[in-house]
């Protein structure tokens, strides 16, 4: 027995050794942790159970029958973050780069089945050279099955992708198939083809950073919802994030109690709007007022900055928060914060997390550029996405809905279950100016005539009692009651129910 289980620690050992000290050092030089390291970070002490850790690849050639790691490039199992489970791979890139084979995928595909049976979160912690290239076409085989479950996942468990190191050709494809996709700055990449293919093809100049950095991909793509410092803070940041959401889509997002009142006044939001109607404000200000604690966490925070998309509580319940941002571009819809707002309130209604969103739009952004790509359909992504969400959904207009961004932004005729508006709210077909210089064309010339129009424009539609006199409106709220009445509304719609025809699935403008 002696024997036996000394076998067995040392088997333990190879495994845990990874792709040995040399390699070991090598990632920690490039200020990476290892997979392990990694995995220790992210879960609660002990709470690790590790599968698989003696499987191996079945490669013979390229000498690779003598070249075996236990394990091979990828630590799977499942453990609690706050006591909550989740599943979770990491790659390890002191094996073979963290390179996916046969073996590496089916263990990954393991833990999503096992996530998908018992109601689970996935973690992907990816650090990978991509496809093993000793074997072919069943490394490829292998990413497909790990793309196949993805896609089966998807609304089922949530699925979260750290991306933390290289991850590129079609690997990029697994996480970009995930809910969120976070990475590290200056340290992780992803994209479809490297730079030395990029100078080939179109001859363009670019660094790896530049092509598929953190940066990059959360500013300028989108493709990513964070970019952090460094492992730890990534790691740290993920356990904050998960505590969010709910396990499954069978559930609700778990009550936090909180000591902060939910009939807490704000007085400072009375005097939140600015008296004149052009000058900005910062909408974080009247979410970090009205959230439990002040808590906010934001997703794509430098991305289409002109919308704000994010986690908070209130009362302890997780919501989802939309609200549009008057600071940035005066918080107009455009293509890119359409996509961005669609595709997490879609997340939101998958996962039976309410929405509250903040209105203060002044219409969509207009121009060449944005009907040549497509701000139609991108659009309409958002108005179909809050269309078909049967999560609750509250709506506080704080100034501006004006025109089509009126029905988007949450509206009652999309099935809006409560619609505040503040006093400030100001809801028509557009601004004053625009719509006397439209109705009042031949008086163009007449100022005083302008002048007197726009001001009876102002006065019957700069209001939101014309909307609440329909009935488009439940209530026009004082400011510093925002948080009491959301909070009320949402213990209100706790039971709802409410279910969409059947069908196959839904055709969502693409
Ligand atoms: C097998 C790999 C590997 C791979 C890296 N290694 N990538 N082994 N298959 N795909 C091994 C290296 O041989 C090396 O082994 C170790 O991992 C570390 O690699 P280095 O090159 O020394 O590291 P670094 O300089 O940091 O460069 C990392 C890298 C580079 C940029 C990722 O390794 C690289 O370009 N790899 C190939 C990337 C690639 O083209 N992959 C296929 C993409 S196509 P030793 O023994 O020396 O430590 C793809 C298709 C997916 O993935 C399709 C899905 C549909």
């Amino acid at each position: 027995m002696q024997d036996i289980l000394k076998r067995l620690e040392d088997m333990r050992d190879a495994a845990r050794a990874g792709g040995g000290q040399k390699r070991v050092d090598a990632q920690h030089a490039k200020g990476r942790l290892t997979a392990r390291e990694r995995i220790e970070l992210l879960l609660d002490p002990d709470s690790f159970e590790e599968w698989d850790m003696f499987v191996e690849h079945r490669c013979a050639d390229f000498g690779m029958a003598a070249n075996k790691v236990p394990g091979d490039g990828v630590v799977t199992g499942y453990g609690t973050v706050n006591g909550r489970l989740i599943f979770v791979f990491s790659q390890d890139f002191t094996v073979f780069g963290g390179s996916l084979s046969e073996a590496h995928a089916e263990k990954i595909c393991k833990v999503m089945d096992q996530a998908m049976r018992v109601g689970a979160p996935v973690i992907g912690l990816n650090d990978s050279g991509g496809a093993r290239i000793q074997e072919g076409v069943a490394s490829l085989a292998g990413y497909a099955e790990v793309f196949q479950r993805n896609i089966m996942a998807s609304g089922v468990v949530p699925q979260i992708s750290l991306v933390m190191g290289p991850c590129a050709g079609g690997a990029v494809y697994s996480p970009a198939m995930t809910d969120f996709i976070f990475m590290v700055k200056d340290s992780s990449y992803m994209f479809v083809t490297g730079p030395d293919v990029v100078k080939t093809v179109t001859h363009e100049t670019v660094t790896f950073e530049q092509l598929g950095g953190a940066l990059t991909h959360s500013q300028k793509s989108g493709v990513a919802d964070l970019a952090f410092e460094n492992d730890v803070e990534a790691l740290l940041q993920l356990r904050r994030f998960i505590d969010f959401l709910p396990a499954s889509n069978r559930e609700k997002a778990p009550l936090r109690e909180t000591p902060d009142p939910i009939d807490r006044d704000e007085p400072s939001l009375d005097t939140l709007i600015p008296a004149n109607p052009n000058k900005p404000y910062d909408m974080h200000e009247l979410i970090r007022k009205v959230a439990d604690e002040g808590d906010f966490f934001e997703i794509q925070p430098e991305f289409a900055k002109n919308i704000l998309t994010g986690f908070a509580r209130l009362g302890g319940e997780t919501v989802g928060i939309v609200a549009n941002q008057p600071m940035v571009l005066a918080g107009c819809l455009d293509i890119d914060s359409s996509r961005k707002a669609a595709r997490f309130v879609r997340f939101c209604d998958c996962f039976n997390i309410p929405i509250i969103t903040f209105v203060d739009v002044p219409g969509f952004l207009p121009g060449t550029a944005q009907e040549y790509g497509g701000i139609i359909k991108h659009g309409a992504k958002l108005l179909f996405a809050y269309g078909e969400a049967t999560v609750p959904k509250i709506t506080v207009i704080t100034r501006k809905a004006y025109g089509g961004a009126y029905d988007v932004m949450s509206s009652k005729h999309l099935r809006g279950d409560v619609n505040f508006a503040w006093p400030s709210a100001e809801i028509a077909v557009m601004g004053p100016k625009g719509a006397v210089e439209i109705i009042f064309r031949s008086d163009i010339g007449d100022k005083d005539k302008i002048a007197a129009r726009t001001e009876e424009y102002r006065e019957k539609f700069a209001n939101p009692f014309v909307a609440g006199a329909r009935g488009f409106i439940d209530d026009v709220i004082m400011p510093h009651s925002t948080r009491k009445r959301l909070c009320r509304s949402l213990a209100m719609l706790r039971d709802k129910q409410l279910s969409n025809p059947w069908k196959k699935h839904d055709n969502i403008p693409l």
